[in-house]
């Protein structure tokens, strides 16, 4: 990357730098034949990698994008990577967020999560104790649809899979109401940042300042840090205390799903999550209407789809339009301005005005539409939010993996021409062929990982010839 320069100050906000060399650009071919390599290189054999350093094992919700990216490549190795998440589900419903290879070059491992104890974890394999956002049934849609267009042996394998797999994504969901809407607001709880996918948003600054870390935290030594070019990229260590102590609290209760949402200090419902879980709902049921799933069932998971879409209209806040999680320990609303804010684009549910007004906001200058901008793909945070972060994880860099889930959303909505500028840009910020697993708002650069699993699969669907007028 070539020298940064000052560009501008925002009202109020923070410096923005950007870079006078921009990344190169690969043809599309090329980028697409790099995007393959790097799923297969991460592959194991029955799973593929989030990472191939940062992070060894398999992740609840980049396994579901990793699936929809394998589906350009193979039907049969898609479902298989779904299948190995699913096989992973507790006997409750959760999927868990982490399923552990045998890697060792991670932390915190599964000694450290100590889930062995809890009757409810799979038998054949080790993970974590907290689950991340339901996008599951969108990856079994997309790779009907991808099959469907394949071949007739694909479309079979694919609709054998989504039949067979269905009755697990309906207890996934069932277990997401039973045990996670636990407040009047009716937005779907989480009891860990990590749930929310999005570990140190500036979303979850406030909840975490009251979770205090015991004295009796036992000792740990982070190795994410030593596997990027800059720990600035990262969660802050006083993060990590936090995120390990609610670990420690949900092990304490041996990750018992009512005891976890009563234990943890740190209870937030999430807008995000819930209109992910109100999108993924409905396609759950629509797969369900097409396989003759049972009817009483795909009822209720409509019924589930338009409480939770409610919900996420009801969190917008009358200023901004922007909808806002809920911090359930301490009873107020939590109106950071991050990406989570614009969920009902996502769901729908939230009227036409509004809509059209979050559009609006999504593609002005304080978010896609930011001048300084490498690519107008709507970043973490706001770059003129006092919080905003260019390098740090969640906290201001752009995630393809996200661009990639709007611009779906979009195209199932019919903003045909928004999903395809979103498209558009995503490709421009992923060309280079890195791979990042996030990237700096103002000059492209991949930060984190690269060759990260999720984002070489979201390039890869963006890719097919089909996007987006067909999907
Ligand atoms: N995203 C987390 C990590 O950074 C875990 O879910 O390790």
């Amino acid at each position: 990357m070539g020298t940064t320069r000052a560009a501008g100050t925002a009202a109020g906000g923070p410096v923005i730098t950007t870079a006078e060399a921009r990344p190169k650009t690969l043809p599309t071919s090329a980028l697409a034949e790099r995007a393959a390599v790097v799923l297969r290189d991460n592959d194991t054999g029955s799973l593929v990698t989030a990472s191939p350093k940062l992070y060894p094992h398999m992740w609840s919700w980049d396994a579901a994008f990793i699936a929809i990216g394998l589906a350009q490549l193979d039907i049969g190795r898609a479902v298989a990577e779904l299948d190995t998440l699913l096989a992973a589900q507790w006997s409750d419903g959760m999927i868990p967020h982490i399923v552990f290879t045998s890697a060792t070059g991670y932390f915190p491992g599964p000694d450290r999560w100590g889930t062995d104890a809890a009757p409810q974890r799979p038998r054949h394999v080790r993970t974590s104790g907290i689950c991340q956002p339901p996008v599951h049934a969108i990856a079994i849609r997309r790779i009907v649809d991808v099959a469907r267009r394949t071949s007739r042996v694909d479309a079979a394998l694919a609709e054998g899979f989504a039949a067979r797999v269905w009755q697990r994504l309906y207890r996934w969901h069932r277990w997401i109401i039973r045990y996670r809407i636990v407040d009047a607001s009716g937005l779907v709880a989480i009891v860990h940042g990590w749930e929310s996918g999005m570990d140190n948003s500036p979303r979850w600054d406030e909840p975490y300042s009251r979770v205090v870390p015991g004295t009796n935290l036992p000792p740990y030594a982070r190795l994410d840090v030593l596997r990027v070019d800059d720990p600035a990229e990262r969660p802050s260590d006083d993060d990590y205390d936090r995120y390990l102590w609610l670990i420690e609290q949900l092990r304490g209760v041996n990750y018992e799903p009512e005891a976890v949402v009563n234990t943890s200090d740190f209870l937030v419902a999430d807008t995000f999550a819930t209109a992910l879980f109100a999108l993924a709902s409905d396609v759950l049921a629509e797969l369900g209407e097409e396989l003759a799933c049972d009817r009483d069932q795909v009822a209720e998971l409509r019924q589930w789809a338009a409480r939770a879409r409610r919900a996420v209209a009801l969190s917008c806040r009358p200023d901004t339009g922007m909808a806002a999680d809920r911090d359930i320990r301490y009873g107020n609303w939590i109106a950071t301005p991050t990406l989570a804010g614009f969920s009902p684009l996502l769901c729908g549910g939230a009227g036409d005005r509004a809509e059209a007004a979050l559009l609006s906001t999504l593609d002005g200058p304080d978010w896609s539409g930011h001048p300084d901008l490498f690519a107008a793909v709507v970043p973490s945070v706001s770059p003129c939010a006092r919080r905003f972060d260019q390098r740090r994880y969640w906290r201001g860099p752009q995630w393809p993996v996200l661009a990639w889930l709007f611009s779906w959303a979009f195209a199932r909505r019919g903003w045909t021409a928004q999903a395809a500028r979103l498209r558009e840009q995503g490709l421009r910020l992923t060309a280079d062929g890195s791979f990042g697993e996030y990237y700096e708002p103002f000059t492209g650069s991949p930060l984190g990982s690269t060759n990260q699993s999720w984002t070489a699969a979201v390039v890869l669907d963006w890719l097919a010839s089909e996007w987006p007028s067909a999907l």
